[in-house]
């Protein structure tokens, strides 16, 4: 293992068909007035949010409710939240829904009480809230695995006067309390955020996998949760209602972006930059957006990083050269339905100038980008 790390995740979770009745034990670690924020209706659809808020209820909860927080939630919506939960003096937020809700309520737990201009603060500068500022206890039941913002501290939030989205890694205080992860919720997501999300989970787990040359643990793991990925992702296209592999899919999304496999990693991070950018500019469901410049993305790293492209065709896929690794890939991404182009998503010729302007460029895993680059792969996923 490469560098210094500390390893600290304090989520809690709870797991299975049976996870909701923990609920009731956990409100008494929590405080009277509690911020439910939810979706577009589908926790109402589903019975969930009835369940929960009789829940509540019998635990003598206050309960302010903040529904319609969109997918890939935007900052005016962020400044909405903010304002609910100072004026209601809430306790705590319950996020109810998928990675948006839990996203979003870590963006207000965060910004409530933060004295300026958070938006600035937080995810254009980069900073962490100050030591002794208040932050409010997020939690989290969540009805759709791909981006393990069950058990990080991950909020992307997209400014749509500017067509900027762009995400912010909060320290381990804006993780959730605890998580509620039951694999039947999973089961009435549609097919395409379906599988929005378990291409955001293999590409998690790319994004820490494809940098570094050292033999490390890291790397291992990782590709264990390649393998069941691949498994279930099959399985539960071809049956949704497949427990086993939803179950399995929710538990990999957790893992694959939980701090645990980036540990020793350089890590890369640039295929979400420009997915997060085409998000921006197309509106197309977050996992979409990192498939459609998959191919160009790695067709290209692999110039740099040969070696670890081959561990990867022999470790994940039995195939033995670089190439047909990609090639492996590029087959079960058309296997289960994945758009393999940028164009799929809406985006033509005429917009990659706009999108290269909004791509947060960093640096990458084995090669490091200018906006020329990023130009060129966009220009090869049409
Ligand atoms: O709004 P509702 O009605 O709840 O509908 C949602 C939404 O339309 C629906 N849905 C969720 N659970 C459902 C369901 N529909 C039926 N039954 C259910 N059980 O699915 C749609 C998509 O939900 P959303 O939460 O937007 O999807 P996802 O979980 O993919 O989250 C995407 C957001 O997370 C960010 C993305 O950028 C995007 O903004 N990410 C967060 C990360 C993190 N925290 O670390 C990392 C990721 O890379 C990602 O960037
Ligand atoms: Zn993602």
């Amino acid at each position: 293992m490469q560098g210094n790390f500390i390893y600290h995740n304090p989520t809690k979770l709870y797991f299975g068909e049976e996870s909701l009745k923990f609920l009731k034990d956990e409100l008494q670690n929590f405080g009277e007035r509690v911020l439910i924020n939810y979706g577009s209706g589908s926790v109402k659809r589903s019975g969930l949010y009835d369940e929960v808020i009789a829940i509540l209820r019998e635990g003598g909860k206050t309960i302010v409710e903040n529904p319609g927080v969109m997918s890939n939630p935007t900052l005016e919506k962020l400044r909405e939240g903010v304002r609910i939960a100072r004026d209601n003096k809430v306790d705590w937020i319950l996020a109810l829904g998928g990675g948006s809700v839990c996203d979003y309520s870590k963006g207000v737990a965060a910004s409530a009480y933060y004295d300026g201009d958070y938006w600035q603060a937080f995810w254009l500068e980069g900073q962490q809230p100050a030591a002794d500022q208040r932050i409010i206890p997020v939690t989290c039941i969540l009805t759709m695995a791909g981006t393990g913002s069950e058990m990080n501290g991950g909020c992307v939030i997209t400014d749509a006067e500017k067509n900027y989205k762009t995400g912010h890694v909060f320290d381990s205080r804006l993780m959730p309390k605890f998580s509620i992860l039951n694999p039947r919720y999973t089961m009435t997501v549609p097919m395409d955020q379906m599988k929005s999300g378990i291409y955001d989970i293999m590409n998690h787990i790319f994004e820490q996998y494809f940098s570094g040359e050292d033999d490390n643990t890291s790397d291992y793991i990782a590709e264990g949760l390649m393998r069941g990925l691949i498994v279930a992702s099959r399985a539960a296209v071809k049956d949704p209602q497949d427990y086993e592999a939803r179950s399995n899919i929710m538990w990999t999304a957790t893992w694959a972006l939980n701090t645990l496999i980036k540990c020793g990693k350089r890590q890369d991070w640039m295929v979400h930059q420009i997915g997060h950018s085409i998000g921006a500019w197309t509106h197309a469901p977050h996992g979409y957006t990192l498939a459609s410049v998959t191919m160009a993305y790695y067709k290209r790293a692999m110039q740099y990083g040969r070696p670890k492209f081959e561990r990867f065709a022999q470790n994940v896929w039995g195939v033995k050269s670089a190439e047909e690794g990609l090639e492996a890939l590029k087959n079960w991404m058309k296997e289960i339905g994945l758009p393999l182009t940028i164009s799929e998503l809406g985006a033509n010729e005429a917009m990659i100038d706009d999108i290269v302007s909004t791509t947060n460029i960093f640096p990458a895993g084995y090669m490091d980008l200018k906006p020329e680059d990023v130009k060129e792969i966009l220009k090869e996923s049409l």
